[in-house]
């Protein structure tokens, strides 16, 4: 009986090895192992055998059958796994599996996209420090120590001359230093305030634009806005407001407003009933300003304009809350 055993072993194992397909495992399956396979047959005689060779019998046939399992399990994972990617293993039916891509993060798309407006205008692209000096970010813009406009902006310092930039507004003065009219440069960036709620990161970003030449009015900083503006939210009649304003680098300084680009100014929640959202600060550039990078304010004369990046967003997704850009909820960031 010993002998049955063995041949029966060699021979399943012999078919094992050399079928092909999953359906030919199966039958081999049931052949030898199944309930009224031959395997299970042999077994049933083990009754007839004698008492005393029957432990030692028993034993070697229960070896000889978990051996067989095994082999017919690695056998079955080794098929199914070339089933997967064998010849026509394809099922066209299938959806297709999503290859995983990066993507350009909402904040520097339309970063991105600011900068290329303003390029097309002539602009060239300044970048400067994020730890700046007391004296660009607020003593050369005319904020000089105490002077109330400082509590605007919630500054990280770093020492007493030594902060965080608060704003994109000091490149005005590293580009003036350097240069000499006429000088058209935008400066994007990162600035830093010490704020933190759904309109306000610690960290945002902004956009600094200044033109400096012979005879630049107000008149050319609006144009160039509104230029802006129709480019930027793609509508040609996109309405602009000036509103009067104070910033100490700028006088006039304005604040603008555009049309609301989610209700077209009938009143929605975004623009809160108004028809009108703010995006934007700018003026032309205080006389003092032009004097502290020797400049002649009787000769030269400019505009500048600030703009937050994340704001633009939000009004352009229709976006409520600023945090929502730094989560890195895939969710979210998935849909730019
Ligand atoms: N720097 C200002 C801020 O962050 C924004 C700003 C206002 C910039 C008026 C300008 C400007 O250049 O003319 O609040």
């Amino acid at each position: 009986m010993e002998q049955e055993l063995r041949q029966l072993e060699s021979e399943a194992a012999e078919k094992l090895s050399s079928l092909k397909t999953l359906q030919d495992l199966e039958d081999v399956r049931i052949r030898y192992l199944g309930r009224k396979g031959l395997f299970t047959g042999l077994l049933r005689q083990l009754g007839s055998v004698s008492p005393e060779e029957r432990p030692r019998l028993g034993k070697v046939a229960n070896q000889i059958k978990e051996g067989l399992e095994k082999k017919f399990h690695a056998r079955k994972a080794e098929l199914a796994a070339a089933a997967e990617t064998g010849p026509g293993s394809d099922d066209l039916s299938l959806p297709g599996r999503v290859i995983p891509a990066g993507r350009i993060h909402p904040v520097s798309q339309i970063m991105d996209e600011v900068c290329s407006i303003f390029v097309d205008l002539g602009f060239a692209v300044a970048e400067g420090p994020d730890v700046e000096l007391d004296y660009y970010n607020f003593e050369a813009l005319n904020i000089p120590q105490h002077h109330p406009a400082r509590d605007m902006h919630d500054t990280f310092y770093i020492s007493d001359s030594i902060l965080l930039r608060t704003h994109t507004s000091p490149m005005q003065i590293r580009a003036m230093e350097m240069a000499k009219p006429p000088l058209r440069i935008i400066a994007p960036g990162k600035v830093y305030r010490c704020d933190s709620d759904i309109t306000h990161t610690p960290m945002f970003h902004q956009v600094e634009g200044f033109l400096v030449d012979t005879k630049v009015s107000f008149a050319d900083l609006k144009g160039v806005l509104t230029v802006f503006c129709q480019k930027m939210f793609d509508q040609k009649d996109i309405g602009l407001r000036f509103r009067p304003s104070f910033f100490p680098f700028t006088e006039p300084s304005a604040e603008v407003d555009i049309g609301c680009v989610i209700c077209r100014g009938e009143g929605c929640r975004v623009c809160k009933q108004t028809g009108w959202l703010e995006i934007l600060g700018a003026g032309m550039i205080d006389p003092e300003v032009l004097k502290m990078v020797d400049y002649d304010p009787e000769e030269f004369s400019g505009f500048a304009f600030g703009l937050g990046i994340e704001r633009i967003a939000m009004l352009k997704y229709g976006i409520d809350d600023i945090r929502l850009f730094y989560e890195n909820d895939l969710r979210f960031l998935n849909q730019f």
